[in-house]
């Protein structure tokens, strides 16, 4: 099965997580992008949806789903998204899009977060993948300055603005210990806006796509962060 059939059979999986009648929370990416065409079969079935992204908003629209402001929405049932990374503490890397500073805020509304991944993105630990840091355009120098003692090499990702205008620096060749004190010492740095660790706030569930099917991975059946690879 190629990756992105693994993609294309979470994205479905990821149906069953829905909940009839409410908001669902959609992520941003090309396995997003599969689980807004699976959802597009139900939408009679939900209220409609947040988007993490404009690119995931006008894809919903352009399928005639409702998309809701966060504003005006209290809580939301579920999150679905993708993650360029994840480890058996559910814990992820994000961002490789640039979404990750909404996602990061439409995830913390929803009760549960769905991770859907194919099997590549498993990983012992975090950190292979570049971690995407959101910054704002003025403070690009003090931050590539303070990230000198995190270690990594920090590239501005060219081109690129955020759906918030900002910039984004790829912190790679890190191999993180520990993503929680990692998530948390790097929205320290005035200027940053976010970062792409998803640690603090972990998936509750994965649908890992895999040559034999999905796979359901939570976090309730792997070691503890503190013993599971990636922890300290
Ligand atoms: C978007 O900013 C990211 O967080 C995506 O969720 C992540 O890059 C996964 O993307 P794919 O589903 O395209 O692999």
């Amino acid at each position: 099965m190629t990756q992105d059939e693994q993609k294309q059979e979470v994205a479905r999986a990821a149906l069953a997580h829905v909940v009839e009648g409410e908001i669902v929370g959609v992520g941003t990416g090309s396995t997003a992008n599969h689980f807004i065409t699976c959802l597009a079969e139900i939408k009679h079935r939900i209220r409609g949806a947040v988007a993490s992204s404009e690119a995931t908003r006008k894809r919903l629209e352009a399928h005639g789903i409702t998309v809701f402001d966060l504003n005006a929405v209290d809580e939301l049932r579920v999150y679905v998204d993708g993650a360029d990374e994840i480890n058996a503490a559910m814990q992820m890397i994000k961002g490789g899009g640039g979404a990750l500073t909404r996602e990061k805020i439409v995830s913390a509304v929803a009760r549960k977060f769905v991770c859907i991944a194919d099997a590549a993105k498993l990983v012992p630990v975090l950190g292979h993948f570049p971690l995407p840091i959101e910054v704002i355009p003025m403070a690009l120098g003090h931050v590539k300055r303070e990230l000198a003692r995190f270690g990594g090499t920090p590239v501005v990702r060219p081109g690129f603005v955020t759906d918030n205008g900002n910039l984004i620096v790829d912190l790679g060749g890190l191999m993180i210990a520990d993503p929680v004190q990692l998530e948390t010492a790097l929205n320290q740095i005035v200027g940053v806006v976010s970062n792409g660790l998803f640690a603090c706030r972990p998936a509750d569930v994965c649908l890992l796509g895999t040559a034999s099917g999905v796979r359901t991975l939570t976090a309730a059946e792997q070691p503890p962060a503190s013993q599971a690879p990636g922890g300290t």
